[in-house]
């Protein structure tokens, strides 16, 4: 597994996604397929982007009682994507059932990744709305723990608790990290962030960017930044 940097495509159609896929020619991003895309357009446009040769994470964040989410996660192994996730609040049953639901009869699988809490989220919206009492790092690892015991391959958490995740519950264990700004960059609705650079110190694995690049000025200019400067 290499580290790398992702492309959230959050547009509402496919001609809107592929013309900006176009923009890609000398190297094809991995893309990260959200809900907006995938309600808009179904399956399909799943397996459009793979046929031009991209790497993609599904997001659509399962949670649903753990026979539910098998099922679903079964026919979204068909789709041959290279990283599915979940939220890990559904609880280790459900954990478990979705691996087993993704799994195919050869025993390969994509990637499955638990959302621990997501980087719009603080502190105090967790202790207000959430009811949840715990420090937001401690709350990220019991999680990931959680996540790692049900067999899975890592989380999705912001830049600033990749490190902590790594040190705490294996060095191998995957960290998907959203909430990547540039130093001169807008942050929008996400609060726990941190620079492309900043993310690769700390030791993120996969970068996730939507708007930093998809509503750039430039986008293959702000991608082949991003790749610098959390790559090297
Ligand atoms: O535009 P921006 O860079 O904020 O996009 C971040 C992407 O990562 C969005 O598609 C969002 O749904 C996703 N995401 C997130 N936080 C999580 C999990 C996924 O921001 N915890």
């Amino acid at each position: 597994m290499g580290k790398d940097v992702i492309i959230a495509c959050d547009f509402a159609s496919r001609d809107q996604t592929l013309q900006f896929l176009d923009r890609f020619q000398d190297k094809k991003p991995f893309v990260k397929i959200g809900m907006e895309l995938y309600y808009a357009e179904g399956p399909q446009i799943v397996r459009d982007i793979k046929a031009r040769g991209h790497q993609i994470f599904l997001d659509l964040k399962l949670h649903d009682i753990p026979n539910t989410v098998e099922k679903a996660m079964r026919v979204l192994s068909n789709l041959q994507v290279d990283m599915v996730n979940l939220h890990a609040t559904g609880g280790r049953m459900m954990m478990e059932a979705a691996l087993r639901g993704l799994t195919k009869p050869d025993g390969t699988r994509p990637l499955l990744i638990a959302v621990t809490q997501l980087t719009s989220t603080t502190q105090e919206v967790m202790e207000q709305e959430l009811l949840i009492h715990g420090k937001l790092e401690d709350v990220v690892l019991s999680y990931a723990k959680n996540a790692r015991d049900a067999g899975l391959d890592g989380v999705v958490c912001s830049p600033w608790e990749a490190g902590i995740v790594h040190e705490h519950v294996g060095v191998g264990f995957v960290t998907v990290t959203p909430g990547v700004r540039f130093a001169d960059g807008d942050a929008g609705d996400q609060k726990r962030i941190a620079t492309p650079e900043k993310a690769n110190e700390i030791g993120s694995d996969y970068i996730v960017v939507g708007r930093p690049i998809t509503q750039a000025s430039n986008p293959e200019e702000a991608y082949r930044r991003c790749f610098h400067e959390f790559c090297g």
